[in-house]
């Protein structure tokens, strides 16, 4: 078969994005969009993979670590040029190149798969991946001959107002024959409204040589979108999470509004979880079958057990057992592990803390740095005051203890097994198993004492 090699162009400044996050960083459903490109990419079998690296080359080096080979170029000359930095190490490769930009994340693998074996089987030079547009303002226009074949490129800046009424762009992504792209590049110009070597210039260069330029549509062009600035961005967001839902709800997933609901590329979902508006899953999160999450809900980095609801709460880098409620309005912050059957109600804050099966913690109370058994009870309002302005400390609490309301644990403190703290407890001494600890100040009643205070005051 012949070989296969991709260069991926991410250079550019983007300086359309006005941002100082470099351009092919910006993330598309929480991914650099660059990323997009690769994985994409990866559907066809590449033997040799570099990425043209300019603007924030460190950066974007350390994004996309040893999944590419990278090549420097030093001043952004234009896209043509971006290519021929690769020279060194194709120039004497045999087969097909595929140029891909890194501003075009939507492109997917099935289309790169398409272009290739269009390309293979077309015996072409040259194949473009172009798509039809209504509005191809900004686009590279492709110029088509009497007999429809591609004649070259033109950008939107040179083109004349009768090429500017072409729908077919030009999406940035070709097929090449190694070989001659690399000598047909040695003999394009910057003559042009941007001073730029355009690489699409190679088109005409071949054209001029009698080689084959085949053109490749794609089914649709909202998948070829070119991010230049935010506007665009946000449209691909938008598509982006488009597909994923819908990949999701194919799947099995009822998701009652997807224009409401965020979910991020490495999400894992199981059939029947339902999913309400103005919910986001992001990184590597996993839920379960028949969960309930939301409405207005945030996982990220966590695993969902099965059947466990989880309604308007924050949940980061944690683990939620099976048949769980959770919410409204708890916060599980990372490093926590909540057991199967567990509660965390209203206004609840947990982190770096382990929560045995069955266990409630209701209303209003932080625990954090704890390691709470199964079948314990936190009363409303509980504070474990794991901070003491240089360390934090540990609070454990045992199987079927019982914490009244409003109580402090002061760690480091063991709450032992089947005990009892009464309410408005302040503990920093351990409780052992099965007993009553009560810290607080008797109450003592003081009769007619409010009367007294009157009279006196009317005196
Ligand atoms: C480019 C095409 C245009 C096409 C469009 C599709 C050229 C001249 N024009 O235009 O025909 O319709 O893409 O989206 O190729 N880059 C470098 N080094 C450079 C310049 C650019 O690496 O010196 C990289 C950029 O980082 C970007 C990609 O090449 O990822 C495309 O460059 P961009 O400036 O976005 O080109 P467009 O104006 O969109
Ligand atoms: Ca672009």
């Amino acid at each position: 078969m012949t070989k296969r090699y991709a260069v991926i162009l991410a250079a550019g400044q983007g300086t359309r994005m006005k941002s100082k996050l470099y351009k092919v960083l910006h993330p598309v459903v929480g991914k650099p969009m660059v990323q997009h490109v690769i994985n994409n990419l990866n559907a066809v079998n590449l033997d040799k993979l570099i990425t043209i690296v300019g603007f924030g080359a460190e950066k974007v080096k350390e994004e996309i670590g040893d999944k590419s080979q990278f090549v420097i170029q030093e001043k952004q000359l234009g896209t043509g040029h971006a290519v021929l930095q690769a020279e060194e190490l194709l120039k004497d490769a045999e087969g097909t190149t595929i140029v891909a930009c890194g501003d075009t994340p939507l492109i997917t693998g099935e289309t790169f798969v398409k272009l290739f074996e269009h390309h293979e089987q077309s015996r072409a030079s040259a194949t473009i991946l172009t798509a039809n547009t209504p509005d191809p303002a900004g686009y590279g226009r492709v110029i088509r001959n009497a007999k429809n074949e591609v004649e070259r490129i033109v950008e939107h800046k040179d083109a004349t107002d009768e090429e500017r009424l072409v729908n077919e762009i030009n999406t940035g992504t070709y097929c090449f024959n190694n070989h001659e792209l690399f000598t047909a590049l040695q003999n394009i110009t910057n003559d042009n409204a941007q001073g730029e070597y355009y690489l699409p210039d190679v088109i005409e260069v071949l054209r001029n040589e009698s080689k084959k330029i085949s053109a490749f549509v794609a089914a649709d062009f909202e998948e070829t979108l070119g991010i230049n600035d935010r506007v665009a961005l946000a449209q691909a967001e938008r598509i982006m999470k488009k597909r994923l839902n819908e990949q999701h709800m194919r799947n099995g997933v009822a998701i009652i509004d997807p224009d409401q609901t965020y979910i991020g590329p490495d999400v894992i979902i199981e059939q029947d979880v339902t999913i309400y508006p103005g919910t986001i899953i992001k990184g590597k999160t996993t839920i379960k079958t028949d969960a309930i999450i939301g409405p207005n809900s945030e996982l990220a980095d966590c695993h969902i057990g099965e059947g466990t609801a989880v309604k308007q709460s924050v949940i980061h880098n944690s683990t939620v057992g099976s048949h769980v409620n959770i919410g409204p309005f708890a916060h599980i912050r990372p490093e926590s592990v909540i057991g199967d059957h567990a509660k965390l109600g209203n206004f609840v804050e947990v982190k770096k803390t382990t929560l045995g099966d069955n266990s409630k913690v209701s209303h209003l109370s932080y625990i954090g740095d704890a390691e709470v058994g199964s079948n314990v009870n936190v009363g409303c309002g509980t504070i474990t005051v794991n901070y003491d302005g240089k360390k934090k400390h540990l609070t454990t609490i045992e199987d079927n203890a019982f914490i009244g309301c409003n109580s402090n644990l002061i760690a480091p403190v063991t709450i032992g097994k089947g005990s009892y703290v009464a309410a408005g407890s302040t503990i920093n001494k351990d409780v052992p198993d099965n007993a009553l600890s009560i810290a607080r100040a008797r109450q003592s009643n003081k009769e007619d004492y409010v009367e007294r205070i009157f009279n006196r005051k009317k005196d």
